[in-house]
């Protein structure tokens, strides 16, 4: 049974995002994907909105036999990977530039947990520019994010956006 945490804001989830947890999917039991709860950021989405979100378009993907939920942690991301009994963290590598800052983290992980493995996944080229953070600039800034993120993804952007 090997199971594996894949951690992040997700706000919003994007199509890179799931491209990796379908992938990652290939190679795990069970995928906890866990959403971090950062006081200190002022995030788009709550965590209920970003955890609800993500259950929903997870129902839209290929999971094969892997079993996939969604959870949200709080402090060292090594202390919850230990609490879940996870085997390994999957992070995503788009270009060079992310990998400084996820080799970074994932050797300090190891340095506080060495019984974790951190597992490097590659998204589709197609993803390979595709951030939240981008996602969230296009989007208030009137383009369209077809193709982006899962169409219900926008609509919820564009919900959360008319309340405001
Ligand atoms: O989607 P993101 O924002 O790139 O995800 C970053 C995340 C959640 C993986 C990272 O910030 C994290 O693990 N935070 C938890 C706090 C922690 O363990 N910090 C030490 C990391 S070396």
């Amino acid at each position: 049974m090997r199971r594996a945490i894949y951690p992040g804001s997700f706000d919003p989830v994007t199509n890179g995002h799931l491209d990796i947890i379908e992938r990652g999917c290939k190679l795990f039991d069970e995928i906890i994907i866990g959403i971090l709860v950062n006081p200190d950021k002022q995030p788009f989405f709550t965590i209920e909105e970003r955890h609800d979100m993500l259950s929903e378009v997870l129902k839209g993907i290929d999971q094969g036999k892997c079993s996939v939920s969604v959870d949200s942690f709080q402090g060292l991301l090594v202390n919850y990977a230990v609490a879940k009994q996870a085997h390994a963290i999957v992070r995503g590598i788009r270009a060079i530039s992310d990998y400084e800052y996820e080799l970074q983290m994932a050797l300090m992980n190891r340095r506080l947990e060495p019984s974790i493995e951190t597992v490097f996944m590659m998204p589709a080229e197609t993803y390979s520019y595709v951030s939240s953070r981008l996602v969230k600039e296009v989007f208030q800034l009137g383009g369209t994010l077809d193709g982006l993120v899962p169409p219900l993804i926008e609509t919820r952007m564009k919900k959360k956006m008319n309340k405001a």
